[in-house]
């Protein structure tokens, strides 16, 4: 986590397991993938958000490690699980430029 302001994320206890694009992430439990992405350092820059379930434009796909099934979320509002696979990141949000 680096340059982001603390007070942004909600409380967690623990880090949980995610991957993104095949790359393993440590991030937050009880906190939103968009806080996720910030906390791994991704760029949200050049993705238009509004982060109150308005835009749609946070649409990302993912699944777990045991039921393979595909779900859609807005990242504004899906929590982080361990073991969780984003299997489509938002338009506009990437792990590598
Ligand atoms: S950021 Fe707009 S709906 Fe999630």
């Amino acid at each position: 986590m680096e340059n982001i302001n603390p007070d942004l994320f909600e409380p967690y206890d623990r880090l949980v397991s995610i991957k993104i694009e095949d790359e393993e992430f440590q991030v937050p439990e009880n906190n939103s993938i968009l806080r996720a992405f910030q906390y791994v350092g991704l760029n949200l820059t050049h993705a238009k958000l509004c982060w109150n379930q308005e835009c749609e434009n946070c649409l990302f796909a993912y699944t777990d490690d045991k039921n393979k099934e595909i779900k859609r979320a807005l990242a504004c509002q899906q929590k982080t699980f361990d073991g969780m696979v984003i299997t489509q990141m938002p338009e506009g949000i990437r792990l590598r430029w």
